[in-house]
């Protein structure tokens, strides 16, 4: 290149930087982004991660991103819309400050090591639709106050150390996804926000029944996950019922009774409600859903025979009833080579279950552990 060529060259590309550069953030939006970095312990931001990046001698809204404010946030115009931090393990608090970037849409700091409580300001967000905190250290409760999230639609706060009550968010209309798994809330499972389609509140301590109150009104919900607590009583018949429920995991929990009525139209594929207390009869009603191809009853206390009914179903691939009572012969048709059920009823008290077959590789409980299961005699009906 000529002397010439490289000066028009070096002209074009300062108009062009001056150009993007005429937008100057918000000074708000500045001073958040400040106080959100240094709430963040410095030693936890190594050289290569987005908030090193984070330089103030830049605007942080300002293209182009060549040295400074590499990664970490997007804007619209002078405006944050988007913090999403990457993973190097940052630990600190969030700073309650964030709630001055009013158009933020996308907080995500999820996998990091932050701790402290989720500032309350936070969730007076008016534009915030996604809120991911997944996988960090925070504890402290959830205020009510969450409820003024009025655009949230992903809300996940799973893995982390929540106590106290689940929030309410049922006056939510915009909330599709809620996932509070993994964290030490107490107490009952509140009224369920109407529109929600994703309700993942596993493995926490949660006590109560499956109530009325809580899942009424829902049409769009289609995942339920409330494996690993502590809820009781009878799971109700109308809560398999639910349109549009696809998955269900009940597991490990304390329930000791399970209805099911029979659909008249449902999209339910899996239901898991192993390791609980359910006594009874098993119902032959689970095979009238016509879509049911993975069904857990295992490690109950079940009795009586297997209905016929199970072998007649063309979608169930997936059945395990091992490690409960149930007894008498095992309907043949599981074990005809035509039947496509994989699975277990191993650790019953079945007769012949041919161990040819890998449904009964697991053998059966021992004739007096059975005996005495049924009284000493065999029951007729509970
Ligand atoms: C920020 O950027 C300026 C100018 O590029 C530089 O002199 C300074 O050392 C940077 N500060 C940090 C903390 O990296
Ligand atoms: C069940 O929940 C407890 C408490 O949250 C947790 O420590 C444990 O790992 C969970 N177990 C499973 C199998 O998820
Ligand atoms: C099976 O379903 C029918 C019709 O919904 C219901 O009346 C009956 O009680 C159910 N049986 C069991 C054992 O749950």
């Amino acid at each position: 290149m000529t002397p010439i060529t490289t000066v028009t060259a070096a002209v074009t590309v300062t108009t062009l930087f001056l150009l993007l550069t005429t937008t100057t953030t918000l000074s708000t939006d500045i001073s958040a982004l400040k106080a959100i970095k240094s709430s963040i312990n410095p030693t936890t931001i190594p050289s290569y991660s987005c908030l090193a990046s984070w330089n103030f001698t830049s605007d942080p809204c300002s293209n182009p991103h060549i040295t400074h404010f590499l990664c970490g946030l997007s804007c619209s115009n002078n405006r944050v819309t988007q913090l999403t931090f990457d993973r190097p393990g940052y630990s600190g608090t969030l700073s309650p400050l964030v709630s001055q970037l009013t158009q933020l849409i996308t907080l995500d700091l999820s996998d990091n090591k932050l701790s402290g409580p989720i500032p309350t300001s936070l969730f007076s967000l008016p534009n915030l639709i996604t809120l991911d905190l997944r996988n960090n250290l925070f504890s402290g409760t959830i205020p009510p106050v969450i409820s003024n999230l009025k655009s949230i639609e992903t809300l996940d706060i799973s893995h982390n150390s929540i106590s106290g009550s689940l929030p309410d968010m049922s006056n939510s209309l915009t909330l599709t996804r809620l996932d509070l798994s993994f964290n030490k809330f107490t107490g009952p499972i509140p009224k369920v926000a109407k529109n929600l389609m994703e309700l993942a509140i596993k493995s926490n301590f949660l006590s109560g029944g499956v109530l009325k109150t809580s899942f009424s009104e829902l049409t769009r919900l289609e995942v339920v996950e409330v494996s690993n607590n502590s809820l009781t009583g009878t799971i109700p018949g109308w809560f398999f019922l639910l349109p549009g429920l696809q998955q269900v995991n009940l597991a490990n929990n304390g329930f000791t009774g399970i209805e099911i009525l029979k659909p008249i139209e449902s999209d339910l594929v899996a239901v898991d409600v192993g390791y609980n207390k359910l006594v009874g009869y098993l119902s032959g009603n689970f095979t009238a859903y016509p879509m049911l191809s993975s069904l857990s009853l295992r490690y109950n206390k079940l009795q009586g025979p297997i209905p016929e009914e199970y072998t007649r179903t063309t979608t169930l691939r997936r059945l395990f009833l091992d490690g409960n009572y149930l007894n008498g012969m095992p309907p043949k048709e599981f074990f005809s080579g035509k039947s496509s059920v994989t699975g277990s009823l191993g650790d019953n008290c079945l007769k012949s279950c041919p161990t040819s077959s890998q449904l009964c590789l697991k053998s059966q409980k021992s004739s007096s552990i059975c005996r005495q299961a049924y009284g000493g005699k065999v029951r007729q009906k509970l």
